[in-house]
Formats: C-alpha cells, structure tokens, sequence
C-alpha cells in the first residue's frame, strides 16, 4: 500500500478492514454467521423434548460428516475472533476519540442494551468455553460421567444440578439481551433503520431474542422441574 512521508512521520492509507466502517461491517457480517448458529443450535436442542432415542440420533447425525462438521467449527471459531476483534478495536477507537474524558458521563444515545454489549459479550464468551468443556468435550461432569453420544443423559445429569442449570439460564438471559442489541445494531448496519421501519425492526429484534431464549431456557428448566420425556 502507498505510503506518504510527511516530515518524520509515515503516513499510510487505512485499510478497509481498519476502519470504522468495515469493522462495522465484520461485526455485522459475524454477527449474521452466529445468530443463524444460535437459532439452528436452539432448534436442534429442542428435540430434547421428543425423548432420548431423537436427540442423541440428532447428535449422531451430527458426527456423520465429520468434515462438514469441522468446517462449520471453524466458521464458527473465525466468526467469533473476528466478532470479538472488531469490538474491542470499536471500543479502543470509540474512547480513544475523547481522550480526556467526561467529566460527567451522560449515556444520552446509548441504551441499557447497547452498554451491556462490553460486559455481555465476555461472559458469553465464559459461558461457550464452560458449555464445550461439559457437553462436548465431557471435561467438567456436574451430575455424573459424561458418556459419549448420551446427549440425553449428558443434558440431564448436567442440569439435574441447580447451579449448572442457574449458571446455562442466567447466560441465556445475558444471550438474549447480546442478540437483542446485535439484530438491531444489524439492521442498522445494513442501512434498514428508516424512521418508518425502526419500530418494526426493533419489535422483530426483540421477537427473535425472546424466542431464543425461551427455546435454550425450556430444556434446563424442565430437568429442574422433573417433567422431561
Ligand atoms: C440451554 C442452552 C444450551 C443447551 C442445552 C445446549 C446443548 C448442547 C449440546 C447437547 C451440545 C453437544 C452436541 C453433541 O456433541 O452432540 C452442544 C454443543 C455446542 N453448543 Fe450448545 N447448548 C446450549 C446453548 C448454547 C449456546 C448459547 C451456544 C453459543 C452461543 C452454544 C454453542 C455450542 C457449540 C459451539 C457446540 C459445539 C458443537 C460442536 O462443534 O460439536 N450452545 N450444545
């Protein structure tokens, strides 16, 4: 890329992909890859509810294509990383604009969900680890052995402990309010935010993060409860 010299100072053009807009674009474009993620995973646990024989058939079904499985592993690592280094350059760059600082901090065009998106987002990220290391990686066994290809018995023995439940139901709320802010901020970013279609978008955003969270939360809940197939 063309340089330009400016006394002692190198001056250089910034990328795309450096710039406000295509991080914007980066956040938007992974942000895309991991609700689609988030909606089928959801979906998928839901046949928890069909009984044992279905949703460990599901978790078979899943290692059938074991490329096909670790190319979506990897789509799913990079778009995180991604989504994860495009925030925090955001956020370097967002208080690095104002370099000394309020003295009284109004958060006039921020919302609640928009400040929750800096502190969301790590705890989710504690939550995906601790979610691998139990469920998929069978490294941490609250309730009893972790067995190999048992979803069923695996979901159960896990979320028969009252805090592994509260710990998955807690980070589902936190998962709502992240995707709540980020289908928004989305549509946002894809230019759809005309005054006449904000309500609307907004009321889909908060439609989409209800669902999700209630589709995660009902399989931990109904173990709690006792009344599972
Ligand atoms: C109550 C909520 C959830 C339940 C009950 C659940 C259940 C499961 C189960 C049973 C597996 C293992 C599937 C198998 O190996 O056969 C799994 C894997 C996984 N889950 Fe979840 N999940 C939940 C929430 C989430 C959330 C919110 C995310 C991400 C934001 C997530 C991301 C993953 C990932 C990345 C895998 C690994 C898939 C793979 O590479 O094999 N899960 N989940």
């Amino acid at each position: 890329m063309a340089t330009t010299v400016i006394g002692t100072r190198e001056i250089r053009p910034i990328r795309f992909w450096e710039s406000t807009n295509g991080q914007k674009a980066i956040m938007a474009v992974t942000g895309i890859v991991l609700l689609l993620f988030v909606f089928f995973h959801m979906l998928g646990n839901l046949q928890f509810f069909e009984g044992r024989e279905q949703i460990n058939f599901y978790g078979a079904a899943l290692r059938r294509f074991p490329e096909a499985l670790w190319a979506a592993r990897v789509i799913l690592l990079v778009s995180v990383v991604l989504h994860i280094w495009s925030s925090v350059k955001l956020a370097v760059r967002k208080n690095g604009a104002r370099p000394t600082g309020y003295t009284a901090r109004k958060n006039i065009n921020s919302s609640y969900a928009s400040r929750t998106m800096y502190w969301s987002g790590p705890i989710l990220l504690a939550f995906i680890i601790y979610h691998l290391l139990h469920l998929t990686a069978g490294a941490i066994q609250p309730g009893g052995a972790f067995v190999e290809g048992d979803v069923y018995g695996n979901l159960v023995k896990g979320f028969s402990v009252w805090y592994v439940s509260l710990w998955y139901i807690i980070s589902m709320i936190l998962l709502g309010l992240h995707i709540r802010h980020g289908a928004w901020s989305l549509f946002q970013s894809l230019g759809m935010n005309h005054p006449r279609h904000t309500p609307l978008l907004k009321k889909l955003a908060m439609l989409f993060a209800v669902v999700v969270v209630l589709g995660y939360v009902a399989i931990p809940v109904s173990i709690l409860a006792g009344v599972r197939p």
